[in-house]
């Protein structure tokens, strides 16, 4: 529609070569544009018309060139090999954020929706693929080799959601119990290992459908693994991409975690067909939104789909303490940054967006209560349907559903950066108990000693031992200090703030206090989650100099010694604190043993492979023993490994294992023998848990050797990343000779992947380990000569 009479359009499009332009007003002869004129920088065109294109209706057509690229952005090539060894490419499409003007003149903004009939001309012999179901499928007149296939119109839509694939893939269907037919596509000769995403899908959408109370609007959905991949998945409407490892579990071969990983994802992606898909955010500002909600409700999905998982447990060990670890840095972000130029949006696709929002919307959604929430969800959903929405939109719409002050609350925790650390000390008086609370930002460099004074609107639960899964007493803590009353609790009761550690706080407790805490930890009366959060309080209050010392439970002490062992290498008590994590260890290593017991439960086997590799590590000696004679039997072919005993790869688990425990004390022949079970490897799932080990090998000459192998042919460019930070997160000799390593291939790297989100946590990955001011200026150096701008923050 033109708007206003004018002799230019100006559109998006990046390196795309237009042929000829025309514009046909309705019912009027077209028009041909005379001039092309690029803009590269900005990417965009203007077209150029010999006369004034009058106010009203009209159809702009385009001819034009563009390429099929290689970096995995835009309409580009993904690279797979044949069953019989040949090299071959399927062409595939990542348009979020800026990209789907790399495949086609478009207006690529979220804002500006509009309906999609795409055609596409391919191979007789290749699978085609687009968001909407095939309506014709047709012989391409020119060449008997060809046909045209043509999709059915898509609703009204932002053009980063647009997807289409060409290549050679195998399927497996089910219709879900609403109906939609959902099919998972995989690599050739490999749909046995679409069977689990696909039995996720199919509950998933009935799932989302009733929790939502809004159908799932495409008849049809696919998800497709893609070689090729940057991200860890792309959320398509009606066409979901993904990363191998993202969505193919192989029954025999992949871990409980891969597992645990593909549900979520899955989860995660098929949420956003509704918060997303069909309300989408006004601008690039609010993908945290998109993001975070999504990062929420995937383990509502998973919860539902899985029970047996205990995934809120894992919620708070993954998602929650690394949000809270990285937004007590001085140099963190608000969750909402405004994003002026697109280009911005890879700096937000990190773990503030996903891991914070996500824990503020956990948090905000226990404030309101399942229903209410719900009731709000469908509000926002109903009334932006097809259109686009801001924060404040959804903010609106679950204050109407539930009558609380939801703006006022989330604006202290979206917009500005860090959270509060709650003291709390108790006096009794008479049956009662009064505690005090004063809020004050936490920061991991210790006391906060700013000149402001940041405050949250805190929702906090409080139990007692009276019952520690319920809360006696909720409250809004919306001023720096507050005293409350907690009615007839008995002197010899504990009390206990932040029930599930949903509330995204830290606590410090008055020492009484937290004397009278340890009985429910040592006798396990406190849930999984809760002995968690203490635990994890406490360590950052330790080491921020801020808090008491002693106390210790569960597995996310694992990950806390790990920064503890890392921290220590670089002075002389190494050797003290791995026989510290030998102690703590041992005692659940020999619970669990090495094989799978029959009947056990998933988490006990997530945790077998977490604390034998902890124990492989820290050198215990029996375990180092037992991991080299199965390694042996596995290579030999003897005895394979259980998945579960070799790597998790998910990012959910610390990396260890029997990989780890023989590389780490393994020679030039056992990275041979490991490169070899790589080149082997049939699924990517195991590729990649080799990859992300080994850089546990320690001779400076093997390690030269795993950072050249990073950048060779046989790692996908998507996984080049993990390698490198394998080497950095190693050893000592590792941190050193990545981070040589990186900045000698710096260009190549650089170009690699074109400054996007990949370089950032490659640097991350590289420089997180440093612990002293002459690496920091060294570092500081590098970045002032060679600037990574998606990695400032
Ligand atoms: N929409 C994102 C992927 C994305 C975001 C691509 C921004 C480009 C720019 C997708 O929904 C997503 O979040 N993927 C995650 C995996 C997810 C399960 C956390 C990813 O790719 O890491
Ligand atoms: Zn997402």
């Amino acid at each position: 529609q033109v708007k206003n009479a004018t002799n230019q359009i100006v559109m998006n499009c990046a390196d795309i070569d237009i042929i000829t332009a025309s514009y046909a007003p309705e019912g009027d002869e077209e028009v041909h544009a005379t001039g092309f004129n690029y803009q590269n920088e900005d990417e965009k065109v203007t077209l150029s018309f010999p006369s004034i294109l009058q106010k009203g209706t009209g159809t702009l057509k385009i001819d034009f060139v563009g390429e099929l690229n290689d970096k995995m952005k835009g309409f580009y090539r993904s690279k797979y090999t044949t069953p019989t060894g040949d090299t071959r490419y399927a062409a595939v499409t990542q348009f979020e954020a800026t990209d789907a003007r790399r495949a086609f003149p478009c207006w690529d903004e979220p804002a500006i929706k509009a309906t999609f009939d795409i055609s596409l001309v391919v191979p007789k012999d290749r699978v085609a693929l687009s968001n909407m179901n095939v309506v014709d499928r047709k012989p391409y007149p020119d060449d008997e080799n060809l046909v045209e296939v043509k999709f059915a119109r898509t609703p009204v839509m932002s053009t980063y959601l647009v997807a289409f694939v060409v290549g050679e893939y195998d399927f497996v269907e089910a219709r879900s119990q609403d109906g939609v037919l959902v099919r998972v596509y995989t690599p050739v000769g490999k749909a046995e290992q679409g069977k689990f995403a696909l039995e996720v899908a199919a509950k998933t959408l009935p799932f989302y459908k009733d929790y939502f109370n809004v159908p799932y609007p495409l008849p049809k959905i696919d998800l497709i693994a893609i070689a090729d991949f940057a991200a860890g998945a792309m959320e398509n409407w009606g066409l979901v991409t993904y990363r191998e490892t993202a969505l193919l579990i192989d029954p025999k071969n992949s871990c409980s975690s891969s597992r645990q990983w593909v549900a979520l994802v899955v989860g995660h992606e098929l949420a956003h067909q509704w918060f997303g898909n069909l309300v989408t955010m006004e601008w690039w500002t609010h993908l945290w939104l998109n993001e975070g909600f999504a990062s929420w409700i995937e383990y509502l999905c998973v919860d539902h789909c899985f029970p047996e998982y205990d995934i809120w447990t894992q919620f708070v060990s993954a998602d929650y303490t690394r949000a809270q670890e990285l937004d007590a840095l001085d140099n963190s972000h608000p969750i909402e940054v405004s994003v002026g130029h697109p280009s911005e949006v890879d700096e937000i696709f990190d773990a503030i967006s996903y891991s914070k929002g996500a824990s503020v919307i956990r948090m905000l959604h226990d404030y309101i209560g399942d229903e209410d929430f719900r009731k709000g969800m469908n509000l926002y959903l109903t009334k932006f349907q097809q259109k686009n929405a801001a924060t404040e939109d959804l903010w609106d719409s679950l204050e109407k559903a539930s009558g609380k002050p939801i703006a006022a609350v989330m604006n202290t925790w979206t917009k500005q950066m860090g959270f509060p650390l709650i003291y709390v000390e108790a006096e009794q008086q008479e049956d009662d108990r009064v505690l005090k609370l004063v809020q004050k930002k936490f920061c991991a460099s210790g006391p906060y000693t700013g000149e402001d004074f940041p405050m949250w609107m805190v929702p906090i639960s409080i139990c007692t031992s009276d019952d520690p899964t319920c809360a006696k007493m909720q409250i809004l803590m919306d001023k720096p200090e507050l005293t409350v009353v907690l009615k007839d609790t008995k002197p010899e009761q504990w009390v206990k703030l932040n029930l599930g550690t949903v509330g995204f706080f830290r606590t410090q407790y008055s020492p009484p206090m937290l004397q009278a805490l340890v009985p429910a930890i040592a006798d396990l009366s406190l849930p999984p989650v809760d002995r968690l959060g203490l635990q994890n309080d406490l360590f950052s209050l330790v080491s921020a100099g801020t808090g008491p010392g002693g106390a210790a439970c569960c597995c996310d002490l694992s990950c806390n010694l790990g920064i503890l062992s890392t921290l220590l290498s670089h002075t002389d008590f190494h050797e003290e604190i791995q026989g510290f994590v030998r102690d703590v260890f041992s005692p659940i290593g020999e619970r669990l043993g090495w094989d799978p017991k029959p009947g056990e439960g998933h988490l006990d086997a997530l945790l077998r492979g977490l604390v034998l590799g902890k124990l492989g590590k820290a050198g215990h000696k029996a375990t180092l023993e037992e991991a080299r004679r199965r390694f042996k039997d596995h290579v030999e072919g003897k005895h394979i490994l259980s998945a579960d005993l070799r790597s998790p790869v998910a990012p959910v688990f610390a990396l260890s294992q029997v990989y780890v425990t023989v590389l780490k004390h393994g020679d030039s022949s056992t990275l041979d023998t490991m490169l070899k079970l790589h080149k082997q490897a049939d699924m990517q799932e195991e590729k990649n848990r080799i990859e992300r080990v080994l850089g546990a090998i320690s001779q400076p000459e093997l390690i030269q050797k795993v950072l050249t192998f990073a950048l060779s042919e046989e790692v996908r460019p998507q996984d080049t990343v993990s390698v490198i930070g394998g080497v950095a997160g190693g050893s000592k000799q590792g941190r050193k000779a990545a981070w040589k390593f990186v900045r000698d291939n710096w260009e190549e790297l650089y170009n690699r992947y074109q400054g996007g989100f990949l370089i950032s946590r490659l640097i991350k990955l590289t420089v997180d380990g440093f612990a002293n001011d002459k690496m920091a200026a060294e570092v500081k150096a590098f970045f002032e000569s060679h600037p990574a701008p998606s990695a400032e923050r």
